[in-house]
């Protein structure tokens, strides 16, 4: 697994520019669609390390054979030995590759309101989060949220696949599936970065998580 990340306040708006002339047609596109200077800069700069992650693994950008599947999830096409997810929060983008399908989601701090906790959490959630202290219990929610992403961009649903028909086991770092019967089980690396940020991985298998935490630099 190989994770690279960049943080947008660190360019410049001519670096911008001349990263937006070597990513794909489509990413300029909807570069171009964003109204806020951010939005462009995070969704360009995620495609920029995709590319510097294709050129390390695959030795080669096979820009052409990028799409995405009816959620939005890109992928390469034909491709069954690399798998990669893109997430952007804050100041922050990330990119992760792998040798089998993965999801990754960073989420900067912030406050969950009562109606979205009902909306997110399932009742082995609320349960889990009832048994921390209050302090404690504000982080774990964007913990938790950040776990439950990863999850479904890992599975490359999107918002179609409902919230309450699975869980995170957040002790054991698990997504447990009950849409399976038994239940299908995944594999979920999450940690506090940057102080104000929860970073998490998804895959199916278990992999080399101290390898990752040097990437991260942690
Ligand atoms: N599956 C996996 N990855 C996807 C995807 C999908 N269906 N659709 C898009 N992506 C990738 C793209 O690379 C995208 O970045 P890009 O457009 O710049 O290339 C990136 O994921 C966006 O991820 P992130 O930055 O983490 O955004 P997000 O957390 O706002 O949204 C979605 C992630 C779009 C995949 C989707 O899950 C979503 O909208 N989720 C919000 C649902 C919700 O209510 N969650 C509550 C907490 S669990
Ligand atoms: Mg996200």
């Amino acid at each position: 697994m190989k994770l690279k990340f960049y943080n947008i306040t660190e360019l410049s708006e001519q670096q911008y520019e001349k990263y937006y002339q070597k990513v794909s047609p489509s990413c300029r596109e909807r570069a171009d669609r964003f109204r806020q200077k951010a939005d462009a800069y995070r969704h360009v700069m995620g495609e920029v390390l995709l590319f510097s992650c294709m050129e390390e693994v695959l030795g080669k950008v096979p820009v052409d054979k990028i799409e995405r599947n009816e959620y939005g999830k890109p992928y390469v096409k034909g491709s069954d030995d690399f798998f990669f997810n893109i997430s952007h929060s804050g100041d922050y983008v990330v990119v992760v590759c792998h040798n089998e399908p993965v999801g990754v989601d960073i989420q900067e701090m912030r406050t969950i309101s009562p109606a979205m906790v009902k909306k997110i959490f399932t009742k082995e959630e609320v349960t889990y989060l009832a048994s921390l202290s209050e302090k404690e219990r504000e982080r774990h929610k964007i913990m938790l949220w950040s776990m439950k992403e990863s999850y479904i961009k890992y599975l490359g649903l999107g918002l179609s696949r409902e919230m309450d028909t699975f869980f995170v086991d957040a002790k054991r770092g698990k997504a447990v599936d009950m849409k399976d019967c038994p239940p299908k089980e995944a594999e979920i690396f999450v940690t506090l970065w940057k102080e104000n940020y929860y970073l998490s991985i998804c895959t199916k298998n278990p992999w080399d998580q101290d390898e990752i935490r040097r990437q991260m630099g942690i």
